[in-house]
């Protein structure tokens, strides 16, 4: 069975030709796929029935699973897979500490959330799978993940392919695709995702028309502090960051959704940012967040800016 078997409005013939040039793309000897498929065949054997998506940490096998030689095996392709940004997990006992402590934004999502039990989800921009493994707990019929970078959609085969989870489901496809699946998703979360796009409300029309109607969009965002209904659009960089353009407060973003046409449009929760919450680990050896900040006053950006805080909104259509 077709995980479109359980969308009846998807768009079948285009997202069938998507699906046909994904696979071309990674059956071919490219480097860049040759690299990843050689890593995940060499642990292609290993798998586990030990699975805990409850706490904080993704626990995925245990270490006494593994005969002598294979944990080490495991950390080596773990650590190919550099830089992990999302986590934490615990792969067969090795500890992955993340960039990103999202077991954090995970929290503060949980409380708003619909029960997800036999629900299609999608999750855009879903990196390593971490929130689709979280999400997994609640049964959900499906989470479909959004990713259209080799690197993230080849770590989470690595960790599915040891968790072997089948209602996670990723997809090299990116929300450019979303609305191919047209009136199919009963929650959507678009977490990380709206400021590095250059039309983010065409983005937000586009996710609407893939949701049924009684569903749940959950935003989750960085944002300039204020209460304003405005945008910050950076000359160059933010943070550091090339690929950012719109980064709203809290309220521009509430009437974004609310001008596409969401309903009982919410900010749920609000924080500031602090380097306890992104930072440079053991597996993740870039500048993080503490490099980002103004070193004399961390309410600026090294640009001058406000610093980020994050926002939490949801709607409904
Ligand atoms: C800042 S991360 C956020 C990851 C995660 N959703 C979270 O909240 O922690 C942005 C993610 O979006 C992915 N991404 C980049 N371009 C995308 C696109 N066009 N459509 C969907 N996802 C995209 C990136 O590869 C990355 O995994």
């Amino acid at each position: 069975m077709s995980y479109l078997d359980l969308m009846p409005h998807a768009h079948r013939e285009e997202i069938g030709k998507l699906r046909a040039e994904k696979e071309k793309l990674l059956a071919s000897d490219k480097k860049g796929v040759l690299v990843y498929r050689k890593l995940l065949e060499s642990v292609r054997h290993l798998g586990t029935g030990y699975l805990d998506f409850e706490g904080d940490v993704v626990r995925i096998g245990k270490a006494e699973e593994l005969e002598s030689g294979e944990q080490s095996k495991v950390e080596k392709v773990l650590r190919s897979l550099m830089p992990w940004r999302k986590g934490p997990f615990s792969i067969f006992n090795i500890d992955v500490d993340a960039e990103w402590r999202s077991n954090r934004k995970w929290r503060r999502v949980l409380p708003a959330l619909p029960d997800l039990k036999g629900k299609i989800i999608a999750d855009i921009g879903a990196s390593n799978g971490y929130y689709m493994f979280r999400m997994a707990q609640h049964n959900p019929a499906l989470v479909l993940g959004f990713e259209p970078y080799l690197h993230h959609y080849f770590t989470f085969r690595l960790l599915n392919g040891f968790a072997g989870v089948d209602n996670l489901q990723m997809k090299l496809l990116g929300v450019e695709q979303i609305s191919l699946f047209e009136k199919s998703f009963d929650i959507i979360f678009l977490m990380g995702i709206i400021y590095h796009r250059s039309s983010p409300v065409d983005m937000l029309r586009d996710i609407k028309k893939a949701m049924k109607p009684g569903s749940t969009l959950i935003v989750e965002s960085q944002a300039i502090p204020g209460k304003e209904p405005v945008a910050l659009f950076p000359e160059k960089r933010y943070a550091k960051v090339p690929g950012t353009y719109f980064v709203p407060t809290a309220t521009c973003l509430r009437n974004w959704l609310t001008r596409v046409g969401f309903q009982e449009v919410e900010i749920f929760f609000k924080h500031g940012m602090n380097s306890s919450e992104q930072r440079k680990t053991d597996w993740m050896a870039f500048e993080s967040y503490s490099d980002f900040i103004n070193p004399d006053n961390p309410e600026l950006t090294v640009e001058g800016y406000p610093a980020p805080i994050r926002v939490y909104l949801k709607a409904r259509v």
